[in-house]
């Protein structure tokens, strides 16, 4: 029997590839913040997706009134709305993003055509690294519409120097407007030209009659941001609640249809020159996936930033035979 609230509810469902620690805290930021009322997640190894599933469920008092599955079987992921993608090999202390693509491009040839032939109206997140080039893998395996694949990009790498500025400003970080853009990766970079506090600019903003947002300190916030994640992988083999919940946040943007900018990747048509690659750019997203990267001004600095950042993208995909 079907009670009132399933009949009115509208079910949502977001599909997650991958049960381990990004997979996993995907699902339970999910869990917590009620985004969807199902939330699927896909294994082979299947003791651990079980577990992971059951885990998860036993909160639910706790928590939304959320339903988690888990599967080894692929089809667990049927007709989700959004399919977050962390399946693959991680980094190692030492190891690049870039230098994964070759071991993460040839598991998205056999999984991209079993996503799709369950879950072929989902828009598809890449988590998985790196994620800027596995973009552009996934959308030339499936053929899907640029709008319908896309990566969490530099998402994550914003909430990080959002943070940043807001300890430095004594401010709200919902109060910082700046953006990580490029490569999820080394030659990511934030764009100063246009970053402010309210609508201070942040080379302007004063505090203690100092202006803390020197040259050099923003010098210094940008290489804290780049290698943010080397250092906590360094200390705990991998990151995975900021990315949890910045992957819930791009999965709440579709299945709300909020309209919302956000830093993510998806391949660019003439975006300051650039066609062809996926890189983060302040991007609309929404039910329809990226409904539009914006135009937004950058200096000259920023411009070869970003030409430099494409440079690295069209190195990876070349060798990779892309
Ligand atoms: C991160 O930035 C490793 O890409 C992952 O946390």
């Amino acid at each position: 029997m079907t009670t009132s609230s399933e009949a009115t509810v509208r079910r949502t469902k977001i599909g997650i590839v991958g049960a381990g620690s990004v997979g996993t805290s995907l699902a339970y930021a999910a869990m917590i913040r009620g985004t969807a009322t199902d939330i699927a997640l896909y294994d082979l190894n299947t003791a651990k997706v079980e577990a992971e599933a059951l885990d998860l469920s036993h909160g639910q008092m706790f928590a939304s009134d959320t339903r988690v599955e888990g599967s080894d079987d692929v089809a667990v992921l049927r007709n989700s709305d959004v399919v977050l993608i962390t399946a693959g090999a991680k980094q190692k202390p030492g190891q690049t993003r870039l230098d994964l693509a070759g071991a993460n491009t040839e598991i998205l040839k056999s999984l991209m055509p079993q996503l799709l032939e369950h879950a072929p109206n989902a828009i598809f997140v890449l988590v998985t690294n790196p994620c800027d080039v596995l973009t552009v893998v996934a959308q030339k395996i499936t053929g899907l519409p640029h709008r319908q694949v896309l990566s969490s990009g530099t998402v994550l790498d914003t909430s990080r120097l959002r943070w940043m500025i807001a300890n430095e400003a004594q401010v709200n970080t919902t109060s910082v407007h700046a953006y990580i853009i490029g490569e999820h990766g080394d030659s990511e970079f934030p764009v100063w030209s246009s970053a402010s506090i309210g609508q201070v600019p942040l080379r302007d903003w004063e505090i203690d009659g100092r202006k803390p947002f020197t040259e050099q300190r923003l010098a210094e916030m940008t290489d804290q941001v780049v290698n943010a994640a080397y250092k906590v992988i360094e200390g705990k083999g991998a990151t995975n609640y900021a990315i949890g919940l910045s992957g819930i946040r791009i999965a709440e943007a579709i299945l709300r249809d909020l309209r919302s900018v956000l830093p993510v990747s998806s391949i660019l048509d003439d975006f300051h020159g650039i066609s062809g690659l996926a890189l983060s750019v302040p991007s609309i997203v929404g039910r329809r996936g990226v409904e539009q990267p914006l135009a937004i001004p950058m200096g000259e600095h920023e411009e070869q930033q970003l030409r430099d950042s494409a440079q690295a993208m069209r190195k990876a995909l070349t060798s990779l035979g892309f």
